[in-house]
């Protein structure tokens, strides 16, 4: 018994003085050599994304701190003057709002930082340096596929939904969508019934940015659970019986699909909904087994990690990083490093999340 206590004692001062190490930064002094800025601890995506790096962190010689906004630019920008006075020389950054974070990376610049939009792109500035990406265009091409492949046509109806107008990426997932779905809405197999600004453009297969916005800004789950679940309410109780029956959801995430769905499930005119995702929450996983949310697009993680890591190991040792692509922001071309994505729905989600590792089986029912 003894024994066991002063065993564990000596652990416990061990890793408390391992914590107190890791907190000084492994070079002393508190210097950091990469600042990570993620946008809210509010989602599982972005919770994830921080375990994935501190995973990713145990194959590093280097520093690295990982700070959360909380939805805020205002919090956004302290984080990175924080990193930037512990010397940091790489900051990985995904913004709440994509316009907003041009203050705080024009900041880091100016310190000689470089700077790599993670996830999220940072629009309508110089100051980006990389961008590591899903391709989200196929995001949002695969959800649309996913619907088309699944319709029973005839008019059938098809409710949108989008991300926040303030992340970029909510425009490349409705382009990518719009893409696929336009043709069917505009030949009469699908009908739109609650966008009257999208059923305006129905003939058009390419939109412009602004035309988006418009959409966009009719449908918008603001990436808030809550707000999808009331936009919903309100489009159910518009909707006329023949905009219900058999329907089709274009859900931008699992966040907030999980809350539309829940409300379409509940309205007993609704016969039966196949609806989208992505992310791979482990919540959405369960709604899928269950039978609750159709499919998610499977963004792995773990790979925009270790290229997001490799890139600042790149910077940080003087190489020059290697690229795929480009990604124009408003304002420049940013040189970007991109990541496919992977359509999960019952038939596979064993094969892709279970047996790849990515989450433990035993977690689910
Ligand atoms: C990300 C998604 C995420 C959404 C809401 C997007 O920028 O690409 O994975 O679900 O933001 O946080």
């Amino acid at each position: 018994m003894h024994k066991g206590f002063k065993i564990s004692a000596i652990l416990l001062v061990a890793a408390l003085f391992g914590t107190l190490l890791a907190a000084c930064g492994k070079n002393g002094g508190g210097k950091v050599d990469v600042g990570v800025v993620l946008p809210t601890k509010d989602e599982q995506r972005w919770v994830q994304d921080e375990q994935r790096f501190r995973e990713a962190l145990d194959d590093t010689k280097y520093n690295v701190e990982i700070l959360f906004s909380q939805g805020s630019s205002a919090k956004e920008k302290e984080n990175v003057e924080t990193l930037i006075n512990k010397g940091i020389k790489v900051l990985i950054i995904c913004p709440p709002d994509g316009d907003a974070a041009a203050a705080a990376v024009e900041a880091a610049k100016k310190e000689g930082i470089t700077v790599i939009a993670y996830d999220r792109l940072i629009t309508n500035t110089d100051a980006v340096d990389y961008y590591v990406t899903f391709d989200s265009v196929a995001v949002g091409a695969a959800q649309a596929q996913y619907l088309v492949d699944h319709m029973k046509g005839g008019g059938q109806p098809l409710y949108l939904y989008a991300g926040a107008a303030s992340d970029n990426n909510a425009f490349l997932f409705f382009e990518g969508a719009w893409k696929v779905l336009q043709p069917k809405i505009a030949d009469g197999s699908l009908k739109i019934a609650n966008s009257s600004e999208a059923e305006a453009l129905k003939d058009k297969a390419e939109l412009t940015r602004e035309e988006m916005s418009r959409i966009i800004g009719q449908i918008t789950t603001n990436w808030d659970p809550n707000e999808a679940k009331n936009k919903a309410q309100t489009h159910l109780t518009a909707a006329s019986d023949d905009l219900k029956g058999d329907v089709l959801i274009l859900g931008p995430n699992d966040h907030t699909a999980r809350a539309i769905a829940d409300v379409f499930a509940a309205d007993s005119a609704v016969t039966s909904y196949v609806v989208t995702g992505q992310d791979a929450d482990k919540a959405s996983v369960e709604y899928i087994l269950d039978g609750k949310q159709s499919m998610t697009v499977f963004k792995d993680v773990r790979t925009l990690v270790k290229d997001a890591m490799n890139l600042a190991v790149d910077i940080l040792e003087g190489k020059t990083p290697t690229t795929t692509g480009s990604y124009h922001n408003g304002k420049i071309d940013v040189k970007a490093k991109q990541t496919d994505v992977i359509v999960v729905d019952q038939s596979n989600v064993k094969k892709e999340l279970f047996d790849s590792g990515y989450y433990d089986e035993s977690e689910f029912n």
